[in-house]
């Protein structure tokens, strides 16, 4: 593992891309979005993957390479050289990753393709289990979290300045049963690591969030005093 790595972890909707990319921008480090890597394996694998066996999973798996490109919030998450746009962010995307993120030979076959990308470089990245399971000796851990109705209200303003249909009810609902899933599953559920630094965002704005972050990681980096017998 590169010694720098800053690990964002909270459930749906609570602005870690946003964030990540942010600190990854002022930072000039890498950003890997891993929730991407288990959308894009839901996208290009479909529904049947959640009745294949598990030796067919385990060779599907093995076509699909994961590579970080770029830096700071330029950095894009390809697979097999191909960069995943709007294709995999859909609702009906994102929960099938869910599903499939509760499958322990997916769990496995990521941990591999996310911990072979910390090796590559220094990373900020942002998931569900990036400071509890997959990077615990990272530098800096954060778990973000705010109120389901907020994320919902933050989904439908983002949904709406993009120009597309958001009724708050239905995305509530998405919200509630994608928590369900991601915290309940028995496979890396979205729990905070013991070390992990939480932040209820519910009544603060994106800036003053990264302020916090930030804040927290130049604390980190301060050179400390060494320590007297
Ligand atoms: O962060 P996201 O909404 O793009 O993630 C989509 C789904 O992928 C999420 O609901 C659960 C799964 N996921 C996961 O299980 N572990 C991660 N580290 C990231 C995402």
């Amino acid at each position: 593992m590169k010694d720098f790595i800053i690990t964002l972890d909270g459930p749906a909707g609570v602005g870690k891309s946003s964030l990540a990319q942010a600190v990854a921008e002022e930072m000039n480090l890498s950003y890997m979005d891993s929730g991407a890597m288990f959308r894009i394996l839901a996208f290009e694998l479909g529904p049947e993957a959640l009745d294949m066996s598990d030796s067919e999973l385990e060779s599907r798996l093995q076509a699909f390479r994961f590579s970080v490109q770029g830096a700071g919030k330029n950095s894009v998450m390809c697979c097999n050289g191909r960069y995943f746009g709007d294709e995999i962010r859909s609702e009906e995307v994102a929960a099938l990753a869910s599903r499939l993120g509760a499958n322990a030979v997916v769990r496995a076959f990521l941990c591999g393709a996310q911990r072979d990308v910390g090796m590559q470089s220094s990373l900020v990245c942002e998931g569900r289990d990036m400071g509890s399971v997959i990077f615990p000796h990272a530098l800096c851990k954060f778990f973000l979290d705010a109120t389901p109705e907020e994320r919902a209200r933050r989904r439908s303003r983002q949904l709406e300045s993009q120009g597309k249909i958001a009724d708050y009810s239905t995305i509530l609902d998405q919200i509630l049963t994608r928590d369900a899933k991601d915290r309940n599953r028995k496979e890396s559920p979205l729990r905070p690591a013991r070390d992990a630094i939480l932040i209820d965002t519910t009544e603060r704005t994106l800036d003053e969030v990264l302020e916090l972050l930030l804040a927290h990681i130049n604390h980190m980096l301060k050179p400390r005093a060494p320590e007297h017998e």
